[in-house]
């Protein structure tokens, strides 16, 4: 009897340390205690070497014993069966894999690189820069110091922690960050989002994109600029589209002016869109201002440069048809559906 007891200490040892990690190891766990050549019909062939007057609490023992095994296989089972579905999930590379939907460039995306490639052709490269600016790049370097009014020509938002700190109004700021830098001559692009606190409605919003373009060399004239978007309205708008400038101002730039070009809809009759005037605004330029050149440590006598400023959702909505701005930044999957998967 001592020797059976010794033997089912044992035993119960080994059921506890046998190593199961999945449906394989299961099955020798049960062929190896359970089975019908298993350990436990080993210890029960024990019972009849025992005294009879002991039998009783040694079936006790055996059925014990047996349970136990029993309900640890069962805890196996459960456990391995979960994994292994899991595993074959996951490993099973045979297997075909689910359709993966094609999303659709965003049509705001897709304007912008479209702008972006047209000034590609004359060697504009492109730069980025932060969405959250400091006062200096947004407006100090830009010739609007402290308490300038044209800072009002612009409805900011402050960042709390530090009253130094802005969401961009305009692309504007990434010229005095690529100016800073030192390197010249320079031509870039320089698209981005911008934010200002404007109510939200079917024609303005708190957030909206531009793209900024930024020419310095020695001799760069007004000329330049004006051939420089002639090209890109060209390429953009088609070869009969005319261009206008009106004088205008901007801190930033002397002289300063904004481009209109002839209504591409109604071809200068009269349309709602440029609400019967036959012109359409679509940029702000200049010269860029000799203070904004050397507060980025440029010789205005050596150097001189162009700069503009354009609105990316006005044209979108004008060359995709979209009559709410609101649409852009829905992320409805109805609305960008629309558009085609690839370009
Ligand atoms: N930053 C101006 C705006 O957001 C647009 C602009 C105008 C940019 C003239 C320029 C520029 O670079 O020369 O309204």
């Amino acid at each position: 009897m001592e020797a059976l007891r010794q033997q089912l200490v044992q035993l119960r040892q080994e059921i506890d340390a046998f190593p199961v990690h999945d449906a394989i190891n299961t099955e020798d766990f049960r062929i190896r205690f359970l089975g019908t050549m298993g350990a436990l019909k080993t210890v029960m062939a024990e019972l009849k070497n025992v005294p009879p007057e002991q039998r009783k609490e040694a079936g006790q023992l055996l059925n014990e014993i047996k349970s136990y095994a029993e309900s640890v296989y069962q805890q196996h089972l459960d456990r391995t069966r979960t994994t292994t579905v899991e595993t074959s999930r996951t490993t099973d590379r045979s297997r075909s894999g689910s359709p993966q939907p094609i999303g659709s460039r965003h049509p705001v995306t897709r304007m912008k690189n479209e702008i972006v490639s047209i000034f590609q052709k004359l060697g504009f490269a492109v730069a980025e820069g932060p969405e959250i600016e400091d006062d200096w790049h947004n407006f100090g370097a830009l010739n609007l110091p402290a308490h300038h009014p044209a800072r009002d020509m612009q409805d900011t938002f402050y960042v709390q922690q530090n009253p130094d700190w802005v969401l961009r109004t305009h692309t504007s700021s990434v010229q005095i960050r690529e100016m800073e830098k030192g390197t010249l001559p320079l031509r870039l692009l320089m698209p981005g989002c911008v934010f200002r606190n404007e109510t939200i409605s079917a024609r303005s919003h708190c957030f909206f994109h531009q793209v900024e373009g930024l020419y310095i060399d020695e001799q760069v004239s007004f000329a330049d600029l004006k051939q420089t978007l002639y090209f890109f309205v060209q390429e953009m708008y088609g070869k009969d589209v005319q261009i206008r400038f009106r004088p205008s101002y901007f801190p930033f730039t002397e002289p300063s002016a904004e481009m209109d070009i002839s209504c591409f809809i109604c071809a200068g009759a009269g349309c709602p869109v440029c609400k019967k005037s036959g012109w359409v605004e679509i940029l702000g330029c200049g010269m860029v201002h000799p203070n904004v050149l050397r507060n980025c440590q440029i010789d205005p006598e050596k150097y001189t440069g162009f700069a503009f400023g354009m609105g990316v959702e006005r044209p979108a909505m004008l060359k995709y048809g979209v009559n709410d701005l609101r649409l852009f930044s829905e992320n409805d999957v109805r609305f960008l559906r629309q558009f085609p998967a690839v370009s």
